[in-house]
């Protein structure tokens, strides 16, 4: 669980240390700071990520303690005496992961992708598509915007597979992150060598997320022309061995995926050492082959959400923007209410958000980065749900 609100350091055993929050004990692992018992610090999936200041810290738990009660107690109310599939996933939810729901920023700096996946608008075969590349100097601002300004605590760097970011500037660009400004680093960058996610690793990256897309291998075949889907998982595998939190995932309702594929998915998912679910339902792209495609129902996403949550109680489950594109009203609180306990907000500079055209029209392309984190409180606080790990102290 993600439960980024400031711990107090009480024991250190080496690299793991025991952190407190409101007299509830949880281990976490540091590798980046120099501690002592009576620190503040703030932990994510495991990882220290950030160490604050007693004052700091004293601020934002003063804003919590009544507040975090009084959630719970909405979040109570509404898991009570589940009837259907769904309830009875957020009653799960709730009674194994509480109303902590993870908000990560996520950041897409390159739209460049060398591979052809048949429902991408990012495929490379996509020539109507401006493509853009940030550089170095300003993936590195805009992710201090997002950890100073906005309080983010984690944040995925996205992009197609671009080798343009070779070794040298994605190592660049994660150390100078974590030295700027610290955050869990998730690398969402395709398929690349194991040894330069070691080398990511060793700079302070410490998740990845990594779609496996589907767990049918002819579908695979079918959908990313040249690549082999077992090549793909043993690449998860690798990531988790080197001690990256894993997010991976699959999409729902490509075409030729059957209700045994997506149980399947659901399985594979959870037998990957995965710390979060990333599933959502496919969306055709005008300039794709699958343009005449449909999507899947909103009830068929859902559905797919509570028996993931019912199948891993314990899990972490995203409500992935592309739910929300489907349903911009109710998207975002029919996945919370089904299973879903997390959630990605884009802090990518607006003049870049639209041209990450992966699916048309996607939720919250246009809006202000600032009124979208607060319309997305607002709702967690009306379902009862704890913005855990975005700066509280921001919000009134
Ligand atoms: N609809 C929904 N999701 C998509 N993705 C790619 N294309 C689409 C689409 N048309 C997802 C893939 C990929 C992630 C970055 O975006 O699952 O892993
Ligand atoms: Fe590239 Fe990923 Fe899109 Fe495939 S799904 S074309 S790898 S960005």
């Amino acid at each position: 669980m993600c439960y980024a609100i400031p711990g107090k350091v009480v024991e250190i055993n080496d690299r793991i240390i025991t952190v407190d929050y409101f007299g509830e004990k949880r281990k976490a692992k540091n590798d980046f700071y120099d501690l002592a018992t009576g620190d503040y610090i703030y932990a994510q999936g495991g990882f220290v990520v950030q160490r604050i200041s007693r004052q700091e810290a004293e601020d934002v738990l003063a804003t919590w303690k009544e507040l975090f009660f009084k959630l719970q107690e909405t979040d109570l109310r509404l898991a009570r005496k589940p009837k259907d599939l769904r309830q009875i996933a957020n009653a799960l939810r709730q009674k194994h992961q509480g109303n902590s729901c993870c908000i990560h920023g996520i950041l897409e700096f390159s739209n460049y992708c060398r591979n052809d996946c048949l429902y991408c608008g990012l495929r490379s075969s996509n020539s109507s598509l401006p493509r853009y590349r940030m550089d170095i100097d300003e993936i590195v601002a805009a992710a201090d915007f997002a950890v100073k300004e906005l309080k983010f605590k984690a944040l995925v760097l996205q992009s197609g597979e671009d080798p343009w970011y070779d070794e040298e500037k994605l190592v660049e660009i994660v150390e100078r992150i974590r030295e700027k400004s610290p955050a869990l680093i998730i690398l969402s960058i395709g398929e690349r060598e194991p040894a330069l996610y070691e080398k990511l690793y060793k700079a302070g990256a410490r998740g990845v997320l990594l779609r496996f897309e589907t767990s049918n291998p002819a579908l695979y075949g079918k959908m990313r022309p040249g690549h082999d889907p077992k090549g793909r998982i043993e690449l998860i595998k690798r990531l988790h061995d080197i001690g990256y939190l894993i997010m991976t995932g699959f999409l729902v309702g490509l075409p030729g995926q059957t209700r045994e594929d997506l149980l399947e998915d659901i399985r594979l998912t959870g037998s990957l050492g995965t710390d979060m679910f990333s599933f959502g339902p496919f969306i055709p792209h005008p300039q794709t082959p699958l343009a005449g495609s449909s999507s899947p129902s909103i009830e068929e996403t859902l559905d797919a959400i509570a028996r993931a949550r019912i199948m891993n109680p314990e899990s972490r489950i995203l409500v992935t923007t592309s739910l929300e594109t489907l349903d911009k009203e109710n998207g975002l609180k029919s996945g919370l209410l089904s299973g879903g306990n997390s959630l990605m907000i884009n802090v990518t500079p607006k003049k870049y958000r639209r041209l990450y055209d992966i699916y048309p029209d996607r939720a919250g392309t246009d809006a202000d980065i600032k009124e979208r984190i607060d319309s997305v409180v607002k709702l967690l606080y009306s379902i009862g749900r704890a913005p855990t790990d975005i700066g509280l102290g921001i919000q009134s």
